[in-house]
């Protein structure tokens, strides 16, 4: 199914929730673009790491972020992600750049500078967005705005599904970190993670991915019509 307008869909929700694979599903079906706007964060920690900026200096981060190149490129059920020409994938998605990511993104000056060039990225419609702000702050007039939320015990146990996880002290571990990450995105003041007052809540606790897909869908056919 294809929609007869190029719609831009926000799709927000905490780590677990599911967003990822649902906006790669979604995207797929539609024949629209996926960014993970977390990929840029986490690209950007990543240097940040490498280059030894300190992860709570706003200012440093900033001018960090203006001499650096993300790219997303549609990949399989997700993104490529070059930071500076050079594949980082895998390496942003380890324990170390997730947890700096989270604490990268706090910063207003990095946020303005993020949210600007992932409004270029889809100023052309026709595409599906995840994050945390895609629906209050990057796109608020989409289309179609969808915060997927969970159990918070739920999203820790899909975390360590998706790790694989081993050792029950990386279990709580991980845990924690998620725990962590959680309350910093709920509670930091540049654009905290909340649903948009116009956003459709869908708790994904007890759904499978193939029904939630399905219910976005529903929503999608329905906005094209009307
Ligand atoms: O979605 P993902 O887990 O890859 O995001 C990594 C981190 O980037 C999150 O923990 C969150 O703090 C931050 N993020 C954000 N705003 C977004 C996307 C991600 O603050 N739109």
């Amino acid at each position: 199914m294809s929609p007869s307008r190029k719609l831009t869909i926000a799709i927000d929700g905490p780590a677990g929730s599911g967003k990822s694979t649902i906006a790669a599903r979604v995207a797929k079906k539609l024949g629209y673009v996926n960014l993970e706007s977390g990929a840029m964060y986490r690209a950007l920690a990543l240097k940040a790491l490498e280059q030894q900026v300190p992860l709570d200096d706003a200012d440093a981060l900033r001018a960090l972020a203006e001499n650096t190149l993300i790219q997303l490129e549609p990949h399989g059920e997700g993104n490529q992600v070059l930071l500076d020409g050079r594949d980082v994938s895998r390496r942003i998605r380890e324990a170390d750049v997730t947890a700096a990511a989270s604490r990268v993104s706090v910063h207003p000056p990095v946020r303005r500078l993020m949210v600007a060039r992932q409004r270029e990225m889809g100023s052309e419609g026709g595409v599906v967005m995840e994050g945390r702000d895609i629906g209050t702050a990057v796109f608020p007039d989409a289309e179609i705005k969808i915060f997927l939320d969970a159990d918070a015990n739920i999203r820790a146990e899909r975390r360590l599904l998706q790790d694989g996880t081993r050792s029950a002290e990386e279990a709580q571990r991980l845990l924690a970190d998620l725990a962590t990450r959680d309350l910093r995105d709920r509670t930091r003041e540049a654009s905290p993670l909340v649903p948009a007052r116009d956003a459709l809540i869908i708790d994904t606790s007890r759904k499978s991915i193939d029904e939630v897909v399905a219910e976005v869908e529903r929503i999608v056919a329905e906005k094209d019509i009307g």
